[in-house]
């Protein structure tokens, strides 16, 4: 792992988390990401913000895996990603949630934890009978619904839950594997006023250890609980910066407003 200069002087700390350089996607003839940069370091929350089409899912999707990049660098912990496809990344400690959900429906909460403990490629056909459902991941997935305030609803089938219970599942299987780097795109999104506040309790309490990187457009919610925002327009990160700074920025304002313009470029 690289070793950087610490800000206060007193020797060499840990590198970033995760750092992107330079990163490119293009659809055809648009840039969806222009040439990102950016870092996160251990243990840091970082909201990602932007109007729709600002190419922050697509970010995301490049740094778990699910999409190559036309060119740039992703690193975990130190180590060049780039190439890894994403079992290999949540391996490493990267877990994410979806805009959409992805819970079985028919199975209970209970259900949907102990598959979330077995990792990417884990189906409903997974026996749940075998003696590792009922001695290894029965305990953890209690403790995974206790910190996601469903234990209540452990036995309740997922279909069952509410908009805003469902978002606290998905975050509850994305703690499932212990990850050390957790992506949530749009967890917020839908949710009533109390389901918010339940929401943003919940990501306040996350252990600290876990870098959280979040999309959110609730700037009340991705204000509380980052301690850094990116702002994205048009494909190009426009604007970082503390959360009070990045209220008062005017280029934030102007976006928010609307008043970019999209920009298409040659392939
Ligand atoms: N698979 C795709 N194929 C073509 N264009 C895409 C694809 N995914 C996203 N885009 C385009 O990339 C841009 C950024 O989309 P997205 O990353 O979803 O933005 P955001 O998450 O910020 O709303 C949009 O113009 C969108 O239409
Ligand atoms: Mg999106």
């Amino acid at each position: 792992m690289p070793l950087s200069v610490s800000e206060n002087g007193k020797g060499p700390g840990p590198g970033p988390d995760l750092s992107v350089e330079d990163l490119v996607m293009r659809f055809g003839g648009i840039a969806a990401v222009d040439h990102v940069s950016f870092r996160v370091d251990p243990g840091e929350r970082v909201a990602l913000l932007g109007p729709n089409g600002a190419g922050k899912t697509t970010l995301f999707n490049m740094i778990t895996g699910d999409l190559r990049p036309t060119a740039g660098r992703i690193r975990m912990f130190g180590e060049d990603v780039t190439r890894l496809d994403s079992s290999g990344r949540v391996r490493k400690g990267m877990r994410r949630t979806y805009q959409t959900s992805s819970l079985f429906d028919e199975m209970s909460v209970a259900q949907n934890l102990c598959l979330g403990m077995l990792g990417p490629g884990a189906t409903h056909h997974y026996d749940m009978a075998s003696s590792a459902y009922r001695g290894e991941f029965w305990p953890r997935a209690a403790k995974v619904a206790r910190e996601v305030g469903l234990s209540r609803r452990f036995f309740a089938k997922a279909s069952e839950l509410s908009h805003g219970e469902r978002r606290q599942l998905e975050i509850g299987v994305s703690l499932c594997l212990k990850p050390r780097i957790i992506l949530l795109d749009e967890p917020a999104a839908g949710l009533s006023p109390e389901e918010r506040t339940t929401l943003t309790h919940l990501l306040e309490q996350l252990p600290s250890s876990i870098t959280i990187l979040i999309i959110e457009h609730d700037m009340d919610i991705a204000l509380r609980v980052a301690q850094r925002v990116i702002v994205m327009s048009d494909g190009h990160v426009v604007a970082e910066g503390a959360p009070g700074s990045i209220v008062a920025n005017e280029v934030v304002q102007a976006v928010y407003l609307g008043q970019s313009r999209r920009k298409h470029e040659p392939c």
